[in-house]
């Protein structure tokens, strides 16, 4: 069976008595990509559970959780705008969470509800399956927001030497760099351009190139480094991977982000190894068939 057919006959869905309940909040959330994948993958595996898009307002947050012990909800994504609104809400962080004050991941434990922040391994496991290795290597690294945080904790932790991460506001580069020099301290860390442009992979966390045909950092940078990522997914090939393309640079897009941080999530929640084959044909399949929609995230985070 090719993983195509394989999708289609996983898609017939049984639900009884016994069926658990996962799902994601945000808003807005009917774009989101997530419900079929981890459905499909629950299937995969014979779990008897759903995964469903909680469409909440904020005033909402606070009632959220006991409405979910109720409705039996075992755990949960979050996602634009409450990653770091849920975090008063949760008995406990796990470190990584904590250190970013942002999760992405709630799991229903017998001490409460467990936040977990799986975007930045998300991103590094992205990197292992294509066999990028980070050990001593020098990173530039363009935004400073909330997938900068995640990215650039978990890339000091994999043990890169070097990281240079440029931002249009200033002061938030300037604050990150704070954070992870207080974290890590042997890392070097610039937030200025460097004279010297040699580098070994080049980042973008910005949404430059989501809604436009712009790029997030100079020719000259672009040309002077080894390997190229940007998070975003769709559209699937920014400016920035054309570029890279052209001049015959290794290169990858947001895609698999998006898979490793539902890989990890799935994980978490089953304790099972999650079958990433029908994840990422998932994914592909709501990327390519263009069921994202104007108002949809479209970057890995
Ligand atoms: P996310 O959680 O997805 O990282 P975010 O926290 O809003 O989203 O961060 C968006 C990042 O994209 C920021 O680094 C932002 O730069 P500023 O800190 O200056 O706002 C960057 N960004 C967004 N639009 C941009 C643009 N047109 N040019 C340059 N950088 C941009």
């Amino acid at each position: 069976m090719n993983s195509d057919e394989r999708v289609a006959k996983l898609s017939c869905i049984s639900i009884n008595g016994e069926t658990a309940l996962y799902g994601v909040i945000g808003n807005p959330i009917k774009h989101s990509f997530s419900p079929r994948m981890h459905s499909l993958a629950f299937q995969e595996c014979g779990i008897n559970a759903v995964y469903l898009p909680f469409l909440i307002n904020e005033s909402q947050l606070p009632q959220l959780l006991n409405a979910f012990v109720i409705s039996g909800v075992q755990g949960f994504n979050v996602t634009i705008p409450f990653k770091e609104k849920i975090v008063p809400y949760l008995d406990l962080l796990s470190d990584e969470a904590a250190m970013l004050q942002s999760v992405n991941t709630v799991i229903r434990t017998d001490d409460g509800w467990k936040g977990y922040s799986t975007d930045g391994n998300g991103f590094i496991r992205s990197l292992q399956a294509a066999d990028i290795s980070l050990k001593g290597k020098r990173i530039l690294l363009a935004g400073a927001g909330g997938a900068a945080r995640a990215i650039t904790v978990s890339l000091a932790l994999a043990g890169v030497s070097e990281m240079v991460i440029v931002n249009r506001t200033q002061k938030k580069a300037d604050n990150l760099a704070e954070l992870l020099h207080s974290a890590i301290p042997n890392l070097h860390i610039n937030t200025i351009l460097p004279v010297d442009l040699q580098t070994d992979i080049v980042i973008n966390t910005t949404s430059v190139g989501m809604h436009n045909d712009d790029c997030p950092l100079p020719d000259e940078v672009l040309r002077h480094c080894n390997q190229v990522v940007d998070i975003i997914y769709n559209p699937p090939e920014t400016r920035l991977l054309k570029k890279a393309i052209e001049w015959s640079i290794s290169h990858m897009n947001g895609i698999d982000m998006l898979l490793y941080q539902g890989v990890e999530a799935f994980e978490l929640w089953t304790g099972q190894k999650a079958p990433v084959d029908t994840m990422r044909q998932s994914l592909i399949d709501s990327v390519y068939s263009g069921s994202a929609t104007n108002h949809s995230p479209k970057k890995s985070s």
